[in-house]
């Protein structure tokens, strides 16, 4: 069970330039949140996990950091945030921090100083000198860059970053760098949040610099993920912040295995509440996120189960700001998309951990309609369509490689309205608002008594009051070609969650006829022996006397 993070919280993700513009510059801001505060609210919605709204120069939306201690001036003001967090908490609702440490912004007064010269700032980074006119190692680069870039005028000397140019890596085998994290995460703790999503978190610790073995993703990996010095890191971050305030972490990790998982986030090992993994994400990808293939759902099953049973406590999602919407990867969308979005929420409410729902979710949103490349905002997108262009992949490949796997096609505006802008912004929106936000907005759904919305509001009610989705065991009963099927048991009442993953009317399975009384399908109550396209089921068995 994780440390601190309550049993039947549901997270709402906000990536705060989409979601609500109230100043008409065509960037969401804080005061657009607070006033949706009713919104999330009505969803059922525990806590809010707010995507970077510090100070940055935005190479990277936010996650390039130039002052971890003040609000990008776009979204407002110290006040405006104060004022979210006693809103948000007047509502029964906590506020999650983006905590970005394994790097800042090159415009962050720490690189500046270090720039200019002063020894105890370049100790906060990781800056090396080439050797014999060669960059200092073979590493790769999340963002397909080269790892290494000059600093300042210097000749022979380099920075590390892991991510883009202007996001330099810091060095955490300084202690100093350990005490300014603390210092900041205490700060926004006394301002009230009440936990943190720590990006990247399992590769903070570098190490070694030596070169890595050669890969095709990510050469020297084995120097900087998942290092025993993170895992040091983590617990003392949790000795001395976290636990005194009662707050809770959940950790982005990347590639870890359930043994790697396992070690960030058991609760004996006093590190993170859970993490989020990316192995269910990757079920429609070959090889490398870029090139995807059609999603194959009994992949999605199993590699579900495998986590479920694995660790203690899972956060669930399938969609976040870096991953293209999940219902748009069924190839039968186009006719289901509500459908495929309320088994979604079905799904998700009824697994066993913490759930998070991403801005947009609620309402089916789908992926971004985006014509081409100048349409895309993303510097990854980017990034990748120049990697592929220098390695002769055809221009139409290339964009239907980027149109598929975007992180913008997450990104687009929240859908408030069918008038113009979405009641998102007055203004120009900062990335185009999907075509279809006339029929899919929050206002349209909020009329439909069974709509898409209704339904993640009934699941969410579930999952926060029934014990056996809070607290229960979980234990996979069927992974079938399109259906899906586990139970959950709590002290002998034993719900069983079905769902149709695809397009197509199916049968129930043999084994689900001994299967109990109907406690909701998205369909309404008609329930017959066949599941119809994406239909979600919950059945009750008879409780245990
Ligand atoms: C993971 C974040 O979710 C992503 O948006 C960001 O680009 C990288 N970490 C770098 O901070």
């Amino acid at each position: 069970m994780p440390l601190n993070v309550p049993k039947n919280a549901v997270i709402y993700q906000i990536y705060p330039r989409s979601y609500r513009d109230t100043d008409g510059d065509g960037l969401g801001d804080i005061r657009g949140i607070i006033e949706s505060l009713d919104h999330i609210a009505s969803l059922g919605i525990t806590h809010i996990w707010l995507s970077p709204v510090y100070k940055s120069p935005d190479d990277d939306n936010g996650y390039d950091i130039a002052d971890y201690k003040s609000i990008q001036p776009a979204f407002g003001t110290m006040e405006d945030f104060d004022e979210l967090v006693r809103e948000a908490k007047a509502r029964g609702i906590g506020i999650v921090m983006d905590l970005v440490i394994n790097h800042t912004s090159d415009e962050h007064e720490w690189f500046k100083r270090a720039l200019a010269g002063e020894e105890k700032y370049r100790n906060y980074y990781i800056i090396r000198k080439g050797k014999d006119k060669k960059l200092p190692n073979n590493w790769g680069n999340f963002f397909a860059e080269c790892p290494w870039a000059r600093f300042g005028d210097s000749e022979d000397e380099y920075y590390l970053h892991l991510f883009s140019k202007k996001q330099p890596d810091l060095n955490w085998n300084n202690p100093e760098v350990m005490e300014e994290v603390k210092d900041i995460m205490r700060f926004w703790l006394d301002r009230g949040v009440v936990g943190f999503r720590c990006d990247v978190i399992n590769i903070i610790y570098k190490s070694s610099l030596e070169n890595g073995k050669k890969r095709l993703v990510l050469t020297g990996q084995e120097h900087f993920m998942s290092q025993e010095g993170c895992h040091r890191i983590l617990q003392e971050l949790r000795r001395e912040v976290l636990e005194p305030y009662g707050a809770f972490a959940v950790g982005e990790t990347v590639f870890v295995d359930v043994k790697k998982g396992k070690d960030l986030c058991d609760a004996s090992r006093g590190e993170l509440d859970m993490i989020f993994y990316f192995e269910h994400m990757e079920c429609d990808q070959v090889f490398v996120k870029w090139f995807k293939t059609r999603l194959n759902p009994r992949k999605v099953m199993k590699t579900l189960t495998k986590w479920q049973t694995a660790l203690e406590w899972n956060a669930c999602y399938f969609e976040n700001h870096d991953q293209p919407r999940f219902i748009s990867r069924f190839p039968d969308l186009k006719n289901y998309r509500a459908e495929a979005s309320r088994m979604m929420a079905g799904l998700l409410m009824t697994l066993k951990g913490t759930p998070f729902v991403f801005e947009g979710q609620e309402i089916g949103m789908v992926n971004g309609d985006f014509k081409d490349l100048s349409e895309v905002e993303d510097i990854e997108s980017h990034n990748i369509y120049a990697m592929a262009k220098s390695l002769g992949i055809p221009k139409r490949i290339r964009w239907k490689m980027i149109q598929r796997t975007s992180r913008d096609n997450a990104r687009t505006p929240m859908q408030w309205s069918a008038e113009e802008g979405a009641g998102f912004t007055s203004g120009k929106p900062w990335l185009k608002i999907n075509e279809n936000y006339k029929e899919v907005n929050v206002a349209a759904e909020s009329a439909r008594e069974d709509g898409v919305l209704a339904f993640w509001k009934k699941m969410i009610e579930m999952r926060k009051t029934d014990k056996a989705l809070s607290l229960g065991d979980f234990n996979a009963i069927y992974e079938g070609k399109r259906v899906y099927a586990f139970e959950r048991n709590f002290e002998g009442r034993r719900l069983i969650s079905v769902s149709n993953m695809s397009g197509k009317a199916v049968k129930l399975p043999k084994i689900l006829e001994d299967r109990g009384s109907l406690v909701i399908s998205s369909y309404g109550k008609c329930a017959s022996d066949k599941l119809m396209p994406f239909e979600f089921r919950l059945y009750l068995c008879e409780e245990e006397k």
